[in-house]
């Protein structure tokens, strides 16, 4: 099930990023709280039947109609519920709010990150360049990856009315 990412869940993305970034900043509960707060972002949550939270996601939609932009931030899915389609939903979710607003879509992704590679790829983006040292501390190198808009041109989505 995808719903909406709430304060009650912040203390559990934090634990999930911890597994699943472990040499790359992950983000603290706080981070989560701001990011959730901000009014140009969406979040989603990936709940198990049970209502556990298992997966997380969110972009930003910035700009003004006509020529609105999005950005994915993150996604990340339990290592325990991987490969069970939760990132695939949540990534659906994503886009869902960028072709609402006819955005492109940009996003980084490591260059080592096979799955979230070809995971990006069956959903329309290319890559665009890359950015050398991008994560920190590991120093590892990120794709910038693009999905062009679609029904580009034909904006009149207010941002304020995603
Ligand atoms: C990338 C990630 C979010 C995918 O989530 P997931 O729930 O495992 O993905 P899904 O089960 O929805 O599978 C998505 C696709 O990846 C494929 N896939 C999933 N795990 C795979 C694996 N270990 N090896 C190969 N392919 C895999 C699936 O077959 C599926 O393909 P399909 O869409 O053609 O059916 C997850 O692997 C993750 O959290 N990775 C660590 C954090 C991360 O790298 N985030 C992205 C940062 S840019």
């Amino acid at each position: 099930m995808i719903d909406a990412l709430t304060d009650a869940d912040v203390m559990r993305c934090a634990e999930l990023e911890r597994m699943l970034f472990p040499g790359d900043s992950p983000w603290p509960a706080e981070a989560f709280a701001s990011e959730i707060a901000a009014p140009h972002n969406r979040y989603f949550a990936a709940r198990t039947p049970q209502g556990e939270l298992v997966g997380y996601a969110g972009i930003s939609l910035l700009g003004r109609p006509g020529s609105l932009e999005c950005e994915i931030h993150t996604i990340g899915v339990d290592p325990a519920h991987q490969g069970h389609g939760y990132g695939r939903a949540l990534l659906s979710e994503l886009l869902a709010v960028a072709d609402a607003a006819h955005a492109e879509v940009f996003l980084e992704v490591r260059t080592d990150n096979e799955v979230a590679l070809d995971l990006y790829r069956r959903n329309g983006f290319d890559v665009l360049g890359i950015r050398r040292n991008y994560y920190q501390p590991s120093g590892a190198d990120a794709y910038t990856m693009r999905r062009r808009a679609v029904g580009a041109g034909s904006s009149d989505v207010k941002v304020a009315s995603l």
